[in-house]
């Protein structure tokens, strides 16, 4: 039992930032940022909140799906980089949407968040067959949390939203999901500190891998992360792969989550997979965390490059150290 992607959605911010743009800020330049990343530009949320660019992302599934919002029983929010602790993202794009009969709940599993979203998704479709659809909206603002005078960090990522409205189908679905945690120290920001009227003293013992930062600001540690990503994106594939009993050259798409092309090139070397079968938007978006995967697969169905039938497989690796792989008809 798998699902079926009735209708998808983007929404990008205008503003565009170039490699060259960081000049401003950082000792850097554009021959640095694309030889080592791929990165060209990436779209950068000025005055839009994270909701707002998943909503729009949203109504554009929704009407592309054909279908009522009533009708949506679900809505999940993926996001690392949400507008509120309290409410959801998801609460906050139900309403706006018109989603009047839809539960709704954030999910953070960072950049593997929309693989998680639509595992999960699948899900609650298959457990409540009275649920006609649900919403998956990847909505994130990296730049709010991103240290400017980080050069090795602030130049990877972009802002932005992808949304898709999914339903119940008996299509090819494999998934798996994995964590790990251990190295959740490499690549973090802080949401919340003690209040001081309630702050008390760690007993000596106490200990924490998480080193103290500034708040809000993302920490990463780029080589341990990069050293995570090449061996996490083929082991997410070969888990989900196998389940499906198909190989590598059963796959029409991969599309891997876009972080970094050298980390995708030496995946699809580590799998022996040609290149040209890796869909990349990573050049023009930079790492938009959960919404690369998706605004990864919108631009290649726009574009006729996916196509209903086809095989692919959706690859995330990220913070937490989180990592996943589906399998799935389109
Ligand atoms: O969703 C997951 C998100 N995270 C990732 O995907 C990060 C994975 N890691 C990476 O992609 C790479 O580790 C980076 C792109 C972050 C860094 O590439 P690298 O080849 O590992 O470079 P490095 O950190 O070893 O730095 C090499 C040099 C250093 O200078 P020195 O010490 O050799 O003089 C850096 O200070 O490059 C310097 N450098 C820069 N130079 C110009 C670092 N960032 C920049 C920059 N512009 N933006």
């Amino acid at each position: 039992m798998g699902i079926n992607i009735l209708g998808m959605g983007k929404y990008v911010p205008e503003q565009v930032l170039t490699n060259d743009d960081f000049k401003r800020f950082i000792d850097t330049n554009d021959e640095w940022i694309r030889t080592r990343t791929g990165i060209v530009s990436r779209p950068m949320a000025g005055w839009e909140p994270t909701w707002y660019m998943g909503k729009l992302a949203a109504l554009q599934a929704i009407e592309r799906a054909g279908i009522a919002p009533e009708d949506i029983g679900l809505v999940i929010s993926t996001t690392a980089t949400a507008d509120f602790h309290t409410p959801s993202m998801a609460s906050v794009i139900q309403y706006e949407t018109g989603a009047v009969n839809a539960g709704a709940f954030d999910l953070n599993a960072a950049c593997t968040g929309f693989v998680y979203a639509l595992d999960t998704a699948r899900r609650f479709l298959e457990t409540d067959r009275t649920m006609k659809y649900v919403l998956v909206v990847a909505n994130e603002s990296l730049s709010r949390f991103l240290d400017f005078t980080d050069r090795g960090s602030c130049i990877l990522f972009g802002d932005g939203a992808a949304a898709a409205v999914v339903e119940y189908s008996d299509k090819l679905f494999t998934s798996a999901l994995g964590s790990q945690g251990e190295g959740g120290k490499y690549l973090y920001a802080r949401s919340m500190q003690i209040a001081p009227e309630v702050q008390t003293e760690a007993p000596e013992d106490f200990t924490s891998d998480y080193a103290e930062t500034p708040l809000h600001k993302l920490f990463q540690n780029g080589k341990e992360v990069y050293k995570f990503a090449v061996q996490a994106l083929p082991k997410s594939f070969e888990l989900a792969a196998a389940k499906a009993g198909l190989t590598k050259d059963d796959i029409d798409w991969f599309i891997p989550h876009q972080a970094n092309i050298r980390i995708i090139e030496t995946a699809a070397k580590k799998l022996d997979a040609p290149m040209d079968k890796f869909i990349i938007t990573l050049d023009h978006y930079g790492n938009t965390s959960s919404a690369s995967i998706p605004l990864a697969l919108n631009e290649a169905v726009e574009k006729g490059v996916v196509k209903r039938g086809q095989k692919l497989a959706l690859i995330g690796f990220g913070a937490g150290l989180t990592y996943g792989g589906i399998i799935m008809e389109y």
